[in-house]
């Protein structure tokens, strides 16, 4: 971990980043998966959502959110205006798929985590959308999606919101009047802040 802080710590652009990642080798899920996946959309918009971790789909293309629970994060995101071709930037706690798409381990988070807070500073959020229990475990250290999701918590100094990962949406449709109350909360933000 202490080497994953000094490597992080080093970069000192989005690029660099992603490079220093491709040649850490100090996390095992590495070894298993296809690609490194980064990110997706546009670096410096003003909302970043971190998510889980690839699943087959985003190993195969190399990209966050492009599987089924990406399509219902896509409608979610338009439904305020927002979409990775002009003002949300993607991406997720691991950058490798877990074998099987099993639950990442507590070491592997906090072996990833540098770089996903180096990733946030030089990404420069307004806002994080945090989807799901392991992002608010990396992110917030707190875990227990149901009590956190739609309370704006700090994320080293940026207002983050912990929401229900579209995932579960997929599998809890009738949670997703919770999913469209935390959006609106978003919109608010967004447009108090602007
Ligand atoms: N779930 C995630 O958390 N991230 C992805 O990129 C895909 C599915």
């Amino acid at each position: 971990v202490v080497v994953a802080q000094q490597v992080a710590k080093a970069a000192n652009s989005l690029s660099d980043l992603r490079d220093a990642m491709g040649h850490f080798d100090h996390c095992d899920l590495k070894r298993g998966a296809r690609n490194l996946v980064f990110s997706d959309g546009q670096a410096g918009a003003r909302v970043m959502i971190i998510g889980e971790a690839p699943g087959r789909d985003e190993d195969r293309q190399g990209k966050p959110f492009v599987g089924r629970a990406g399509q219902l994060l896509d409608r979610m995101l338009d439904a305020i205006d927002l979409n990775r071709e002009s003002n949300v930037y993607i991406t997720n706690v691991l950058p490798w798929r877990p074998p099987q798409n099993r639950d990442p381990l507590p070491i592997e988070i906090s072996m990833m985590v540098p770089f996903l807070r180096r990733h946030v500073e030089l990404a420069q959020p307004d806002v994080l959308i945090l989807m799901g229990n392991i992002s608010c475990q990396a992110v917030l250290a707190k875990r227990g999606i149901t009590r956190l999701r739609g309370n704006w918590g700090d994320a080293w100094g940026i207002p983050a919101l912990p929401m229900f990962h579209p995932a579960y949406l997929l599998r809890q449709p009738q949670m997703k009047r919770q999913a469209w109350a935390d959006l609106l909360e978003i919109k608010a933000r967004l447009g108090a802040l602007a």
